[in-house]
């Protein structure tokens, strides 16, 4: 065990931890030198360039005569996925503390750090890109010693692009980083903090044995879903999964137990033995549940079991997405999907377009509420039409986390003024170097879900980062806005809002829409009411559209073009009592200025 080294490398996205775990896997002769990212295994995480699911891989460090094993593990670098980050690091007795040299600290630098710290890892900074022409490694360095206090000297400066300094961070690894502790006497401890879907072995469980040893053919038990299994292989991550005869204290490998579906392996969960099980779990689990949820409907009716297949299917490797049936009055019979954020819910967008390939309408994404009825019972309310009746609600709390963000002085200002915008609240602020200012918020969740990103980008052109945790449910005074098309309210298009802006708040609803609804051969009313009082009404005027007006007598092949072109273009419309609907529209919260 003295010679096993367990490490993660933390870091704000795109600084470079994937390309430097690339150059110490070469270093180390694990993998052939390529020009490709290695631990970026899907598809997509490579094309979008992020790290989606973490995983562990196994690297050997000869050093005066001495061969050490390294556990590299590879942690998700966005926030969605932040509790993948803390059980990752958990496994861990160091950190890489990567910061870009052009860069510096940013955000989610110090979130990350925060929560190494936390589990007491030793931290070894590192300067990545020093290569570049535009690096300012001095003054990262400065951002540094006052982030975590080390010593200049403590800092390794690197390139994964030339991979300079890879050697010095392999050593420091080995000298700075504590061996693991555990004793492999006591009961199974295993920490599961990862896990893979493999079409043809099941759920591959990731973990770090804290305590004890586990042998192939075991009788395990997981403790936090109390699932018994038999552990049909035991083995460590190289580039191909080489099992073993068992796996003791301090060591990081994978366990193979016929699982067949990723919502029974939940990260955090401990591993035991069936007959001398651990007197207790490991410190630390938490659930992971969706904050954030939307509709998704097929166009097509008849499409609803095929979308069902694909999202079970999609469910198989990841575990945090949930799905229940709903039905909407306007869309029809789908499903409201929970995730665990913005981005979360992109990806499964994208995944769910590529093996899906039929045209669905998803809508507006909201928080999950707790609403307090007058009886005094709590229920959790994913949908905002799922509301119960207004006079029958006491209160609603609405979730709220605690944000940080890292910007330039010159967009203080603006930045600030639209975290009030949107309900915020400055907790404090501070200096990360001589312009750059951290700001630490208190926002509603449901604010952020909608177009807070994207403002805040454009706002700081771009420049400031940001991060966030979930902090707590708190009251807030939310009122249900309906949308109604030619008197009929329309379920899709209901959002919850704070009071104090819900009349303004419908009103550009309104106006958005009226320029998102084509002209049809009606008046088409268009109005937000709160209960049963209209707020709000724009008119989208009628329209003789007739396509076929326009090619004077004869060009039957032209004739046939123009129908093709109308018919694809109703396809992404929805029908809603006689008004056709464009997805847009659906989306419509979104794009309000
Ligand atoms: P996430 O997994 O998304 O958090 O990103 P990451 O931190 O793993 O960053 P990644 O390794 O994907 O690198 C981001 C970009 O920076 C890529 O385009 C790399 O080619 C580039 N890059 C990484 N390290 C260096 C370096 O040392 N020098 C230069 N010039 N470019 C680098």
């Amino acid at each position: 065990m003295e010679h096993i080294r367990n490490f993660c490398i933390i870091a704000h996205i795109d600084h470079g931890k994937s390309t430097l775990a690339d150059r110490m896997l070469e270093y180390t002769g694990t993998v052939a030198i390529t020009e490709n990212q290695v631990l970026d295994s899907m598809d997509l995480e490579r094309e979008r360039g992020i790290t989606i699911k973490s995983h562990a891989i196994q690297m050997e460090y000869k050093k005066d005569g001495q061969t050490y094993l390294l556990n590299l593990i590879d942690t998700p670098g966005h926030v969605d996925f932040s509790y993948e980050v803390s059980r990752s690091i958990a496994a861990c007795e160091g950190a890489l503390l990567v910061v870009d040299a052009t860069q510096g600290v940013q955000a989610q630098t110090i979130s990350n750090l925060y929560m190494a710290i936390d589990h007491d890892l030793e931290i070894i900074p590192v300067i990545n890109k020093i290569d570049m022409p535009n690096a300012m490694p001095e003054e990262v360095e400065d951002e540094i010693v006052e982030l975590i206090g080390c010593d200049r000297e403590e800092i390794i400066r690197a390139s994964g692009k030339t991979g300079e300094g890879v050697d010095k961070i392999l050593e420091a690894i080995v000298n700075r980083t504590p061996a693991p502790v555990g004793d492999a006497s006591q009961p199974l401890q295993a920490l599961i903090f990862d896990s893979i879907f493999n079409p043809f072995r099941g759920i591959i469980t990731i973990c770090k044995i804290v305590n004890g040893t586990i042998h192939k053919g075991d009788k395990v038990k997981f403790v936090q879903t109390g699932m018994e299994y038999d552990a049909d292989e035991v083995g460590v991550l190289r580039m191909q999964m080489e099992p073993q005869k068992s796996l003791s204290a301090g060591e990081v490998g994978y366990i193979i137990s016929g699982i067949k579906e990723a919502t029974e392996v939940k990260v955090g969960d401990t591993v035991t033995h069936m007959d001398n099980p651990c007197a207790k779990a490991i410190s630390g689990f938490q659930e992971v549940k969706p904050m954030v949820f939307a509709g998704v409907y097929p166009i097509d009716p008849a499409e609803y079991e095929n979308l069902r297949t694909s999202l079970e299917k999609l469910q198989l490797n990841d575990a945090a997405l949930t799905f229940s049936p709903e039905s909407s009055q306007a869309l029809g019979f789908g499903f409201r999907c929970g995730f665990l954020g913005l981005l979360h819910m992109e990806i499964v967008q994208e995944r769910l377009g590529r093996e899906f390939n039929t045209e669905v309408i998803t809508t507006v994404p909201n928080v999950s509420y707790m609403v307090h009825d007058k009886m005094g019972n709590k229920m959790e309310v994913h949908n905002p039409s799922g509301l119960p009746d207004a006079t029958d609600i006491d209160y609603i709390e609405e979730p709220y986390i605690k944000a940080n963000i890292i910007t330039g002085a010159d967009y203080y200002g603006p930045i600030v003024r639209l975290c009030l915008d949107k309900r915020g609240e400055l907790l404090g602020q501070d200096y990360v170097s001589g312009n750059r200012i951290e700001l630490r918020l208190l926002i509603p969740l449901g604010e952020i879900v909608i177009d807070f990103y994207d403002k805040l980008k454009s706002i700081s052109k771009g420049y400031a980062s940001f991060d966030y945790t979930i902090d707590s449910y708190k009251p807030s005074k939310l009122i249900k806005l309906d949308i109604l098309l030619n008197g009929d309210p329309v379920d899709a298009l209901s959002t919850l809002t704070h009071q104090d802006n819900a009349v303004a708040f419908g009103r550009r609803m309104c106006e958005k829409l009226k320029e998102l609804i084509p002209r049809q051969q009606f008046d088409i009313a268009i109005q937000a009411a709160i209960g049963s009082k209209i707020v709000a009404r724009e008119t989208v005027k009628q329209l003789r559209k007739d396509v076929l007006a326009k090619c004077y007598g004869g060009d039957v092949s032209r004739k046939r073009k123009l129908l093709e072109k109308q018919k694809k273009g109703k396809k992404r419309m929805k029908q809603i009592g006689n008004v056709q609907v464009p997805q847009k529209a659906f989306l419509a919260v979104l794009k309000l200025d």
